[in-house]
């Protein structure tokens, strides 16, 4: 779909006075750039009264652009609504859990189930559609901008009576959903649709189902104005439409279901930047946007340096940009965008970096820029290329959202908790995963892990089960399996829904307290728990590890069942990379039959896409990478079996031979499957 690496950022020239836009687009010539994100913010100008209209500076802007020959990726600018629309139809405001409506002054933060900002969108959108769907510079419509960024959940009485509607499509019989929800509990009966209430602020224990079902709803609350807008650019213009997510760090949104929506997934990624080794977090970021796209997917936004929304906003080191731009490429992505292309000199996002700084053309930062536009120009090639994984991680935001409920087991239960602890793991052996819904064909995989799938539909433990049958090998962490998707726990011991694939039950949990350690015997040698323990009693499995200490001193801690062709491992309580988990990994992948690159150390990040293998090296000393002849893609340096990579740079090599093969390689996954 993209011709070459797309390259560019958030354009917004409405804040720079005429002689500024020329001055920009000779520079984006210069940096390389050949995409910009245009008007995502800019409703407040192109409409400046009810139905009135003004385009004159979008025209000019558009056609500056395309004489440079600079794509536009064209914003719908509905996550700013002007100041008349909220005067006019003060109840379009979000109300959040608390009951509070959130005013303007800023963006967003209005309600997705409003009909009159639905109405005005769709008339706003129509002006756009109508006037530039085909106008040649624009080659993507970049629809609103992070759906839920001011919160997914809105609780204002149009949201709530929406909801009664969502409900009564889903379930049509009141019955239904009472046994559904299994309202018999505390009586909770509902005798109409009309008596549910959105779960706002209420006291403890509101019924888990219907919270769930309320995240559901919530979700395609936006994904109705997404749709809204899509058809209507759909009538007028042939161009890919997308939005920018947020993943993973948007709980209420699924992307899973919005992949589905988008010609193109784009996806916006930030880096905490006091979180040690966040690279490792970036790499889990773009392995899970390549996940949900199954197809192509593109950077939206990531920055050149420093954010102004947290605490301290720390600058890029030297060579960090292009780091973490490398990887998402390396990862997949087939377009690298920062927020955004000019610092802003006004309003709220004035101290955020930018691919042009305050400081102007002679700064680290446009070199960089500039560096990093020349080598996509050269990286051509690696556009629409696949990532090799032959581990999957299982990923469902269902299950994040049913894990975190209130009045869980321990608090210290955390969805990404886990997800984070085996992808670390897994990413400092230097296994590229993809990332799987459930209930997705996992038959191309050597390896699939679930580190936190609590919520587990019947379908999905049938297809874990055909997955061990058949020959795949699936590694299980504890508290997995133990509802449906409505909160329901599984008929029987737990984990219900696993407990023939495990060859396991559970008797009883043990949460650890705050703090707490459990001391444990692998075969590798004495491990460390944190979180949890259990009561494990084997029903087929065979115990390959054991606890030393705590409530399960003496009982099983890691289990093996050979089921079938295949074997499923379970782990009773949280191990960490430093504590037991990767010696416990790679005794897995050893079994699996998954091959991990000999010699190299671990700071140095090797992905391999298609014919090109990245080396990415995050450490501050000079590294040597041995077994790959190939040709520098920058530089067409030849390497006859080792690769020097310099501390912080990154090597990009058009393999030859490998012997032995870095990174996986063996055998082609089957990509990433959404539902
Ligand atoms: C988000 C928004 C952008 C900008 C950046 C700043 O990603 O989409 O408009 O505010 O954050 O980091």
């Amino acid at each position: 779909m993209l011709k070459s690496v797309r390259y560019g950022g958030d354009y917004n020239p409405e804040q720079w006075p005429e002689e500024v836009w020329r001055e920009d687009v000779g520079l984006m010539r210069e940096a390389g750039v050949n995409l910009v994100s245009l008007g995502v913010f800019n409703w407040g100008i192109i409409e400046p009264a009810p139905g009135e209209y003004d385009f004159g500076g979008l025209d000019r802007v558009m056609d500056l652009l395309h004489e440079a020959g600079i794509g536009v990726g064209l914003g719908t600018p509905t996550s700013s609504p002007p100041a008349w629309l909220r005067k006019a139809h003060p109840e379009i405001r979000l109300v959040d859990r608390e009951g509070r409506a959130l005013a303007g002054g800023t963006r967003h933060g209005v309600c997705p189930s409003s009909a009159a900002y639905n109405e005005a969108c769709a008339a706003v959108v129509e002006q756009l559609a109508v006037r530039y769907g085909a106008h040649p510079a624009v080659e993507l419509w970049h629809v609103h901008n992070e759906y839920g960024w001011a919160g997914v959940e809105c609780y204002c009485p149009a949201s709530s009576a929406a909801f009664g509607r969502w409900l009564e499509a889903k379930y049509t019989d009141i019955d239904h959903l009472n046994e559904a929800w299994g309202t018999a509990f505390w009586g909770l009966v509902y005798r109409s649709f009309d008596q549910i209430e959105a779960p706002a602020a209420a006291p403890p224990g509101v019924n888990p189902a219907l919270q769930l079902d309320w995240k559901r709803f919530s979700n395609e609350a936006h994904l109705a104005n997404f749709r809204l807008q899509r058809e209507i650019i759909a009538r007028h213009s042939a161009a890919p439409v997308t939005t920018n997510f947020m993943i993973p760090n948007c709980e209420g949104m699924d992307y899973w279901r919005w992949a589905r929506e988008v010609d193109l997934v784009a996806n916006n990624h930030y880096l905490i930047a006091e979180r040690p080794e966040n690279h490792i977090e970036l790499s889990m970021s773009a392995d899970l946007a390549r996940a949900v796209a199954a197809g192509p997917w593109m950077v939206m936004e990531h920055s050149t340096s420093a954010v102004n929304w947290q605490s301290r906003n720390l600058a890029k080191a030297p060579g960090e940009m292009r780091r973490n731009s490398l990887a998402h490429l390396a990862r997949g992505a087939d377009g690298l965008m920062f927020f955004q292309w000019r610092a802003s000199r006004v309003g709220a996002e004035k101290f955020h970096s930018a691919m042009v700084p305050h400081g102007g053309t002679d700064t680290a930062v446009w070199r960089e820029v500039v560096r990093l536009g020349g080598d996509l120009e050269r990286l051509a090639p690696v556009t629409g290329s696949g990532v090799d994984a032959e581990v999957a991680i299982l990923w469902d935001w269902e299950s994040w959202w049913a894990l975190e409920l209130e009045w869980r087991p321990s608090i210290d239960l955390g969805y990404r908790e886990r997800i984070e602890a085996y992808y670390e793991s897994l990413w400092r052996q230097h296994v590229t995963v993809d990332f799987a819904h459930p209930e997705a064909d996992l038959s191309g995989y050597r390896l699939v892990v679930a580190p936190a799938s609590y919520l587990l539909t019947s379908e999905a433990a049938k297809n874990l089960r055909g997955y061990v049958d058949d020959g795949g090998s699936l590694l299980v962490s504890y508290f997995s399996g133990i509802v449906d998707e409505h909160d329901t726990v599984h008929p029987g011991a737990h984990p219900g829904a696993l407990r023939e694939t495990l060859g396991l039950w559970v008797e009883e949990f043990h949460p650890l307290p705050e703090g707490g350690r459990v001391a444990l015997d692998l075969p590798a040698g004495p491990a460390r728990g944190r979180i949890w323990s259990e009561r494990i009693r084997l029903d087929g499995a065979e115990a390959v590890g054991s606890f030393t200490d705590g409530p399960d001193a003496g009982h099983p801690a890691v289990a093996r069942h050979r089921l079938g062709a295949g074997t499923a491992w379970y782990t009773a309580t949280a191990l960490d990379d430093a504590t037991g988990l990767r010696e416990l990994l790679g005794g897995v992948l050893d079994h699996a039959g998954v091959p991990r690159p000999a010699g190299v150390p671990e700071g140095l990040e090797l992905v391999r896409r298609a014919e090109h293998c990245f080396l990415i090296n995050h450490t501050d000393q000079d590294i040597t990478v041995p077994g790959i002849r190939g040709a520098n893609a920058l530089d067409d340096t030849v390497y006859d079996g080792d690769i020097p990579v310099a501390a912080g740079e990154v090597v990009i090599v058009r393999i030859i031979e490998e012997t032995p093969p870095p990174g996986s390689g063996a055998a082609r996954g089957p990509g990433v499957h959404g539902r």
